[in-house]
């Protein structure tokens, strides 16, 4: 399962993001927000980043109109490695050296289109492993700091 939620900044792209993974067959547990009012954004972050730290959702997608501050806080959880990509090859590096488990966007940054590429590349790629396995333990033992 798929996570995803957003603020008011990034609520617009996270309804066309539903569509893609509806369209894919893809199963997915929509955390909010479900407009444009102004809300505050760690609130869905925690959510989002709990489902994935939990185990309930293999990856998370968070939006928010940078996409900054949804990834300063999801990296606040234990076990997220959140990458902020403005564009496809930032989410195919995030998943094959970073094992990245949360894919953030700017919703005020980017098209509808390039949005959809990159959750596209995020989904599609795999982790490389290999020379890239310690230093993801190592972010770990960051953790216990
Ligand atoms: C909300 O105006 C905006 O600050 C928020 O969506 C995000 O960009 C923060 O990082």
């Amino acid at each position: 399962m798929i996570a995803i939620g957003c603020d008011h900044g990034g609520f617009e792209i996270k309804e066309k993001i539903r569509i893609y993974l509806e369209n894919n067959h893809i199963i997915f547990k929509d955390f909010g927000t479900n407009g444009t009012a102004s809300v505050d954004y760690p609130e869905f972050a925690k959510k989002v980043s709990e489902s994935v730290s939990s185990g309930e959702s293999k990856f998370g997608i968070l939006i928010c109109g940078t996409g900054i501050g949804v990834s300063i806080a999801a990296n606040k959880i234990k076990g997220i490695r959140a990458a902020l990509c403005h564009n496809v090859h930032y989410a195919q590096m995030a998943k094959k050296h970073n094992d990245a488990n949360i894919l953030c966007l700017g919703g005020r940054e980017i098209t509808d289109k390039e949005a959809i590429d990159i959750v596209n590349a995020f989904l599609n790629t795999k982790f490389e492993s290999g020379r890239h396995e310690k230093r993801i333990s190592q972010i770990s033992e960051l953790e216990k700091m």
